[in-house]
């Protein structure tokens, strides 16, 4: 494997100005650039990349840490980071947990090893004591997706967060339910160990209780994960209760979910809106492109992105004075097809 000095040699320059063209080309004059890159690629030679950073102590590395590849939430978040991370030349690292805890722990434990520049994540665990090694070994991480409330969680602040107030999201939802007529409500949504699920149904529940309807006017259908397949099982829930307790809408903890439920019930001859209104949450790319368009609480995926990306660089960068921040944005309701006032409540229109 040719090495540095071999590419020197054969480029006929010093060490040093090789050096130069890999890490700072805007130092080399073009010529001589020229003639190191034919070098370069006359012999082989690759970086390597962890020599490189044991020399220079600092990784050219970050990586998100996401919950579920599938859902275009996390891989619209994460070109939010990488846009961020291009401009400063760094290699981003997308980590699938899958909601697994022991899948989370692995990965934590590799980037710790590899000491990469920082950790964004949207975690299974955030009681993980591996999250916390990370800040503790010189390692910055900002949580994605997740307003981390110091007042709630552990004492010390250790790192900055960003995300949607997902307890206003669960509000807004059910209150525009609630604003066309339905007095009967299912939110579907799971595990309740995901803290945004176990918020967006905090909200929609104060979203009944403001509106003076009884807790039990809203129906919690748990689900074991936020994907398209358990909208379907849902759904199969939602058509096998009994008429009098079967509501006159659904709100879903997130998009892929609504996407399976508007599936399932029109498959099932349930035709949304007219004997179903469905509502969503993040607004992805599918929601308004689906056969009934979605209504969706949509979340700022691209910009959460960024804002965590450019939070996370400037603690790398050691500069003085970072103060952890933690930026919530407010969520927005997005009304498209699939929302109307309940059967029986719409005004028929009128023969003549
Ligand atoms: O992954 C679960 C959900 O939580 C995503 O759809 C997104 O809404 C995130 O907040």
């Amino acid at each position: 494997m040719a090495g540095i000095k071999d590419v020197a040699r054969r480029a006929g320059v010093s060490v040093g100005t090789a050096s130069n063209v890999l890490n700072r080309p805007h130092l080399v004059r073009p010529e001589t650039r020229a003639r190191v890159e034919a070098a370069i690629a006359e012999l082989g030679f690759v970086l390597n990349q962890p020599a490189r950073q044991l020399r220079s102590g600092s990784s050219t590395t970050i990586a998100y840490v996401l919950l579920d590849a599938r859902n275009p939430f996390f891989t619209d978040v994460a070109r939010g980071i990488e846009e961020v991370a291009s401009t400063e030349n760094l290699t981003l690292f997308l980590c699938n947990s899958d909601l697994d805890p022991r899948r989370e722990a692995q990965y934590l434990d590799q980037l710790l090893m590899q000491r990469v520049r920082g950790v964004l994540i949207t975690a299974v665990d955030y009681t993980n004591e591996r999250l916390r090694a990370l800040p503790a070994n010189g390692v910055p991480v900002v949580l994605v997706d997740r307003v981390y409330d110091a007042t709630v969680e552990a004492a010390e602040d250790g790192w900055c967060s960003v995300g949607v107030h997902d307890v206003e999201g669960g509000h807004v939802a059910v209150t525009h339910l609630v604003e066309r007529g339905h007095r009967r409500i299912a939110y579907a949504g799971g595990p309740m160990r995901t803290p945004q699920v176990a918020d967006r149904l905090a909200g929609a529940r104060r979203a009944m209780e403001d509106a003076g309807l009884d807790d039990d006017q809203l129906t919690v259908l748990p689900t074991s994960a936020l994907t398209v397949e358990e909208g379907r099982r849902v759904s199969q829930r939602i058509l096998g209760l009994p008429a009098r307790r079967r509501p006159t809408a659904v709100f879903c903890a997130n998009d892929l979910l609504a996407l399976g439920v508007l599936q399932h019930m029109t498959q099932n001859g349930v035709a949304i809106p007219e004997a179903m209104s469905l509502v969503g949450y993040d607004d992805i790319e599918y929601a308004a492109a689906a056969a009934v368009a979605l209504t969706s609480v949509h979340q700022p995926r691209h910009e959460i992105g960024r804002t965590a990306a450019q939070l996370l660089l400037e603690e790398a960068a050691g500069r003085e004075g970072h103060q952890h921040r933690h930026v919530e944005f407010s969520p927005e309701l997005v009304v498209r097809a699939s929302t109307a006032a309940p059967r029986g409540l719409r005004a028929t229109p009128t023969a003549g």
